[in-house]
């Protein structure tokens, strides 16, 4: 029995968030610069979505770049910025044709002008499409996400428009990025490292974690399914006891 058929269908988790990393590191143990662990980093992405969208996974997130990476070399940076572009455009008729629709969440106004606009329009292009949904987190910290949240929050409560009272989980996750998407169930890292990164504090309250030492150039379909498989083992006690359940 293949990985992929030992699969519960109906244990799946509708949401996987993934700290896709280690490109560099894979780069250099090949002798070649980082940047070519980035290029075959894309790989990977396609054998996820193509996996997700098989197995009917309604939401992945991919953290791409964070805002801590822009303090990376610049060089890096735009090699990383260009690559975005080259696989947007490469990626738009498959995303097209599998009905994938395609959303960010971080500070997109920080990316090179014509990145941003291809972007945009990748997001306009597959925005009425109702399968699989590909969260990318681009220029993405989850502290600056939650200190615009209460920004907005803070702004509308002296616009008289919302009591302190009011507030709760439903009303705070509605000022996030990622507002009307529901909180990962599964959060994978790649690398070996153990370790956030400033991706969904606040979302993943509650998130199945789960790390494998594989760096991100060499994940595929077989690794996500062993990560997914591994998710349908654990019980999810949400602070209750076994016997509860
Ligand atoms: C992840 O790989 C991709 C980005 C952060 C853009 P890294 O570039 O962080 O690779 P390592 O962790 O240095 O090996
Ligand atoms: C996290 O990886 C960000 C992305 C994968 C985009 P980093 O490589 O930037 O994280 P640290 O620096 O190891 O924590
Ligand atoms: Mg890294």
């Amino acid at each position: 029995m293949s990985l992929k058929e030992k699969l519960i269908k109906d244990k799946l988790p509708n949401h996987v968030a993934i700290i896709m990393d280690g490109n560099g590191r894979w780069a250099i143990r090949k002798g070649a610069a980082r940047i070519f662990g980035h290029q075959n980093g894309v790989t990977p992405v396609d054998d996820v979505v193509k996996a997700s969208a098989e197995l009917g996974i309604k939401f992945v997130t991919l953290y791409a770049f964070s805002t801590e990476n822009w303090g990376r070399p610049l060089e890096e940076i735009d090699a990383l910025m260009g690559l975005l572009v080259s696989t947007i455009k490469k990626e738009t008729k498959k995303l097209l044709e599998n009905n994938i629709r395609l959303l960010t969440i971080g500070d997109l106004t920080k990316l090179p002008e014509n990145t941003r606009r291809e972007l945009n329009q990748l997001v306009q292009a597959t925005s009425a499409n109702t399968g699989l949904t590909v969260i990318l987190a681009l220029s993405y910290s989850s502290r600056h996400e939650i200190i615009l949240a209460a920004r907005k929050i803070i702004q509308d409560a002296i616009a008289g428009k919302l009591l302190p009272e009011e507030m709760n989980p439903e009303l705070f996750e509605s000022y996030l990025q990622t507002a009307g998407i529901p909180d990962p169930e599964l959060l994978i890292r790649t690398s070996g490292e153990y370790r956030i990164s400033n991706f969904l504090l606040y979302q993943s309250a509650y998130t199945e974690l789960y790390f494998t030492s594989k760096l991100w150039p060499d994940f595929r379909a077989e690794d996500y399914y062993e990560a997914l498989l591994d998710y349908q083992n654990r019980e999810r006690r949400f602070g209750k006891t076994s016997e509860q359940l």
